[in-house]
């Protein structure tokens, strides 16, 4: 069958056979299938979905498109986590730290930020002297030595996702089920991690929207994972609000060492706890003893420690990193850098904030890029002082916004975040926390 034919099948609502996708997801990595083609049936599979054994036979033929790293390469069991992508999701720096802090063995591949959402990349870059750009040899030594690593992932795992998250993003099919599960499992998989967490986000920041579909998403991915022989988990969690209270790369560092101090906010610090649990009992720990280890490690500032170590071992400068956050808690601002107030026009709760919008406001001040190719403002993000569910008085700080880059767009900034941010009558609230977990053995979902 051709590809014409293939379209014209997934248009009417067929089922797509192995066969038949082979000969896309083949011929495409090849240069045969133009993109328009390709655009095509990604548009109708958006339009038309795909089963479970669809997606299976998608997932693994974006998979062996590229390099893949065997289960088993790196020596002890290792683990890995991925979040779906979010704003002010910091939490990958603070639970490598934990995890490998507790014996367990990490390998971290990450991704840069895109569109409104950060990336550990960028934050992990963010840092001065650090690098990414690990070699898989460089990778694994230094999970063997240290117990983590956190390298960028390179184009020769999954090419078939290159191809089709570039073209997704301009035909408006990123938000559909199945070519979000493989675009996610494909690249997880090719990495060679025995246990693999994932943290599905819901809500306003989210392609997710509803915990539901989060929630459906998740399965969908566990159940890839598992086919391919992984110990898998994943956690729903809550995006209609960011996480913490800094958005931006360095302010985002700056607050996961809080947290591994045992100061930082409740929201992020909690979620950082659950996913390192969740890691803890892919490796084989029971909840209670996963949940004491996790504890342990912070408390008695070995993962704080163990942070220190990563970042020197991906050659970072950890006393320039302290100085420029001492800089920053003793005047607010960084030394070269701009700030400005964002004020609340009116007294009332925040009822409800657009988080992607937040993101995108974080991003316009220098934080992210439109682009993969744009340079970031490592400086640059924002510092919520109120956050949804809190109660505000007129002229009350809400937040700070910060740029080394792009100072004429702070006032702009300030517009974009108010208009993010919804203040009306009631009463405060709490924001829901952790909406399902899928663990191996818990019992739960
Ligand atoms: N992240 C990915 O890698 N792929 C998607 O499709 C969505 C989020």
């Amino acid at each position: 069958m051709g590809i014409v034919e293939i379209i014209k099948k997934k248009r009417d609502g067929g089922v797509l056979s192995e066969a038949e996708i082979h000969e896309w997801i083949g011929k495409m990595v090849k240069g045969e299938v133009p993109d328009y083609q390709s655009s095509a049936l990604l548009m109708a599979i958006f339009l038309k979905g795909m089963d479970r054994e669809e997606t299976k036979i998608l997932n693994m033929e974006m998979l062996h498109s590229g390099d893949v790293v065997a289960p088993g390469t790196f020596g002890d069991f290792v683990v890995d986590k991925h979040s779906t992508g979010g704003v002010g999701d910091k939490t990958t720096l603070v639970i490598g730290a934990i995890v490998a802090a507790c014996g367990v063995k990490v390998a971290k591949m990450s991704g840069r930020g895109l569109g409104h959402t950060g990336g550990t990349l960028d934050k992990m870059e963010s840092i001065p002297g650090v690098r990414c750009d690990l070699s898989t040899d460089e990778f694994a030594e230094k999970i063997k030595t240290l117990g983590i690593a956190i390298a960028g992932q390179t184009g020769s795992f999954a090419p078939a996702d290159k191809i089709l998250y570039a073209l997704r993003d301009v035909t408006g099919t990123v938000e559909s089920l199945p070519l979000i599960a493989s675009s996610i499992m494909s690249k997880k998989l090719a990495c060679g991690a025995d246990g693999i967490l994932l943290d599905v986000k819901y809500g306003s920041g989210a392609f997710m929207k509803t915990p539901e579909d989060a929630l459906e998403l998740a399965r969908v991915m566990v159940k890839l994972g598992e086919d391919c022989g992984r110990i898998m988990g994943a956690m729903i969690t809550n995006m209609d609000v960011p996480l913490g209270a800094n958005v931006g790369n360095l302010l985002e560092v700056f607050e996961a060492m809080d947290v591994l101090e045992g100061r930082g906010p409740k929201d992020l610090t909690e979620e950082c706890k659950e996913l390192a649990e969740g890691m803890l009992i892919l490796a084989g720990k029971d909840p209670k003893e996963a949940k004491a280890q996790v504890e342990e490690a912070l408390s008695s500032g070995k993962a704080y420690e163990l942070f220190g170590r990563l970042i020197t071992e991906q050659a970072g400068r950890v006393g320039e990193l302290e100085e420029l956050r001492t800089y920053f808690k003793e005047h607010g601002i960084f030394e070269n850098g701009y700030r400005i107030e964002v004020c609340a026009p009116a007294s009332g709760v925040i009822r409800r904030m657009d988080t992607e919008k937040v993101g995108l406001t974080s991003s316009f001040l220098g934080a992210g890029r439109e682009k993969l190719t744009d340079t970031i403002d490592p400086e640059a993000g924002i510092h919520f002082r109120k956050k949804t569910g809190e109660a505000v008085r007129e002229g009350e700080v809400l937040a700070e916004l910060f740029t080394s880059s792009r100072p004429e767009n702070l006032e702009k900034a300030s517009e974009m975040l108010l208009s993010a941010m919804e203040i009306g009558a009631g009463e405060a609230f709490e924001n829901p926390g952790t909406y399902a977990t899928i663990l191996p053995n818990s019992g739960k979902v």
